[in-house]
This record gives C-alpha cells, sequence and structure tokens, in this order.
C-alpha cells in the first residue's frame, strides 16, 4: 500500500481518545494498545474502515476480524443468541486475553467474519481502548498491527516501524503486559474448541467450563488466520526444547545468535546472545518473545537458536511457526 500519512505517535491521554474516536468516526484506521499486542483498529460499521484494516496489513479476504466490545451488554448484541458458557468464561476473563467465538447477529457486517457464521468477541483489559469503544458506540474492529506474517507488535515503536506513513495515528500506552495475543476459543454446539492458545490456558478454560475442550486438528472448525505463515523473521529459527542448551552450542557451526534464559547466558560463550527471561518464568518470556523475534533481522545472524519449553502453549506456538517446525530436543 502507498504511504498515506506523516503518521502522529502520542501518549495515552484522554485527549487522544476523542481524537482517536473522531478518526474511527470518519472511516479511518488507527493503532491503539491492548494488554496482548497493538492493535490495528476500526469501526466494525465502517466498511471503508474495515477495508483499509485489510489493505494495510495486506491481509488476506478471507481471514475474519475479532470484534473488541466494552461490555458483555454490547457482546450480546453481535451475538446470536445468550450462551450461557459465554457468560461464564466472560465473568472469569473479561476484561482480559479471552477471544470467544460464537454465532453472529445481523448487526456483524460480512467482510468483518469473511462470509462465516461466526463471530469473534472479546473485551480487551486496556482502560483507554475501553474509552474509544465506549466513544464511538460500537464495537471495534482489530487484528494486530503487523504486516501480515510479520510478528504482532507489543509496543509503538514497533508498530510505527511496521505502519509508519499508512495510518494517521498511534497511540503509545507502553509495553503491553501480555506480549502475545488473546486465546481464541470458539464455542459450537457439539462442545467448547480451542483454536488459537494464549495467556488464558486450556486447564484454565476447562476449570470454568467444567470439561476438556476439544482439539479438532485439520478439521473445520478454524481461526482462518492460524493456517498462514506467520511471526516470521527472514532469518532461520531453530527451536532447542532439551536441556543443557549451552552443551549443545558447543557443536553448532557457522554464524548464529541465541536466545537463552538468564541463567544460561554465562555458560555461552557467543556475542550474539539474546535474554528471554529466567527460566520457567513463562509470563516474562511471553512478554519478550514479539520484541526478540521483531529484532533478529536486523542483528545480522543467518540462524539463531531459541530456548523453549513445549509446556509453554502460546510461546511454543508462535516459535513453531517461527521456525516452521525446526526442532531439536
Ligand atoms: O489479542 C488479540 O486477539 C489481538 C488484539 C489486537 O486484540 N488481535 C488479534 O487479531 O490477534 P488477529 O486478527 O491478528 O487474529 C485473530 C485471529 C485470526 O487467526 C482469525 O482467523 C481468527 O482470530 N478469527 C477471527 N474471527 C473468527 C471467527 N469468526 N471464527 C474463527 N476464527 C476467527
Ligand atoms: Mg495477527
Amino acid at each position: 500500500m502507498k504511504a498515506r500519512f506523516l503518521t502522529e505517535v502520542v501518549k495515552v491521554d484522554s485527549d487522544c481518545a476523542k481524537k482517536a474516536a473522531e478518526l474511527l468516526n470518519a472511516g479511518e484506521v488507527v493503532v491503539l494498545p491492548t494488554e496482548t499486542v497493538y492493535g490495528l483498529a476500526a469501526r466494525c460499521d465502517s466498511e471503508a474502515g474495515i477495508r483499509k484494516i485489510f489493505s494495510v496489513k495486506n491481509r488476506p479476504s478471507d481471514n475474519p476480524l475479532i470484534l473488541h466490545c466494552d461490555s458483555v451488554e454490547m457482546v450480546n448484541r453481535y451475538a446470536k443468541e445468550p450462551d450461557e458458557r459465554l457468560q461464564k468464561l466472560a465473568s472469569h476473563f473479561w476484561p482480559g486475553p479471552l477471544t470467544i467465538v460464537v454465532e453472529r447477529s445481523k448487526l456483524v457486517s460480512d467482510i468483518v467474519t469473511a462470509g462465516q457464521d461466526t463471530v469473534a468477541l472479546r473485551i480487551p483489559d486496556n482502560v483507554f481502548f475501553k474509552e474509544v469503544i465506549t466513544l464511538c458506540g460500537v464495537p471495534i474492529a482489530a487484528p494486530s498491527a503487523n504486516i501480515s506474517g510479520r510478528p504482532s507488535p507489543t509496543d509503538a515503536n514497533e508498530s510505527l516501524r511496521q505502519l509508519d506513513k499508512m495510518v494517521p495515528l498511534i497511540v503509545d500506552g507502553g509495553s503491553c503486559s501480555v506480549g502475545v495475543e488473546s486465546t481464541i476459543i470458539y464455542l459450537s454446539t457439539d462442545g467448547e474448541v480451542l483454536l488459537r492458545p494464549g495467556d488464558i490456558s486450556v486447564k484454565q478454560l476447562e476449570k470454568v467450563l467444567g470439561r476438556s475442550l476439544i482439539f479438532k486438528k485439520n478439521e473445520l472448525p478454524t481461526a482462518p488466520g492460524m493456517k498462514y505463515r506467520h511471526y516470521a523473521p527472514s532469518c532461520e529459527v531453530v527451536l532447542y526444547c532439551g536441556d543443557d542448551f549451552a552443551d549443545f552450542l558447543k557443536d553448532c557451526n557457522g554464524d548464529f545468535g541465541v536466545v537463552c534464559y538468564e541463567e544460561e547466558c554465562k555458560h555461552i560463550d557467543s556475542h550474539n546472545v539474546i535474554v528471554f527471561g529466567r527460566a520457567g518464568d513463562e509470563k516474562e518470556q511471553q512478554r519478550r518473545l514479539f520484541g526478540i523475534l521483531n529484532s533478529l533481522d536486523e542483528r545480522g545472524c543467518d540462524r539463531w537458536y531459541i530456548h523453549t519449553d513445549r509446556a509453554f502453549e502460546a510461546i511454543y506456538n508462535r516459535l513453531y511457526k517461527a521456525s516452521q517446525g525446526k526442532i531439536i530436543g
């Protein structure tokens, strides 16, 4: 897409909520912070705005968008019928990093859902974002504010780097406290299906629902976006899931960089080392994940070895895609 704007970056305050809402009401797109990742926002009822989301991101038109709401009342207007499971999950996890897919009401347009009968709904845990929704009076559609295929931005700088001159406004709300996109669950008539792992774990969801989630691999329903190559820097990424990372690296040749746990740094003999976080600290590693992936290309190594743990659902899911399935250990 051609450059359209001199992009303005402003820090969160109540004046910029009004400014963001005015741009959205005029059919524009703006970048807003959420607790998960930064989102590229448009009014859900603005065809012009929604079309801009797809063209700015270079997003395939068969990939539906999440609607962000300021209250369960708003959510219920955009879902076809009341669902007890939705109410239960809402009271435990909203506002927060959970997206719920249900059948859609007539208020939801076809371009938002890419023609599907379902809609993805979430109440974000970000006071500023919710204020913008309230000012607009309708849900705000927002995918992650990256160019499709690139890692999602978790701060205003990275949003600017990817979308400079494509959007009029980026609101800077600091670094995202969660750092990976929301967990997505589909409430079907046959059971509850996990479509995307995230900060809210399968275990937490099962505890609230009182039964096991369904995992339907390679079958519908799916989150259409999950089939695309994602989160991928251009350099090669190899995951290491074993113990003794430092020992393993001693036998590796060539020009490579390393993403390791804090405790491992001192045993690793390379000038290209990035610290992922303390070993076992899932939340800290989640927060740092996309910042690290977004920085790999400019650091100049051809290959990166990244230490990770399969038990960290959200992190492993993103890294698996970034590595295109190259895993050792
Ligand atoms: O944390 C998040 O969810 C962030 C912030 C900005 O809220 N948003 C986000 O949106 O990650 P996006 O568009 O990057 O990812 C949404 C995923 C896509 O994989 C899409 O295919 C799926 O949700 N999705 C959306 N609507 C769906 C639907 N009706 N049925 C199944 N999957 C859906
Ligand atoms: Mg995305």
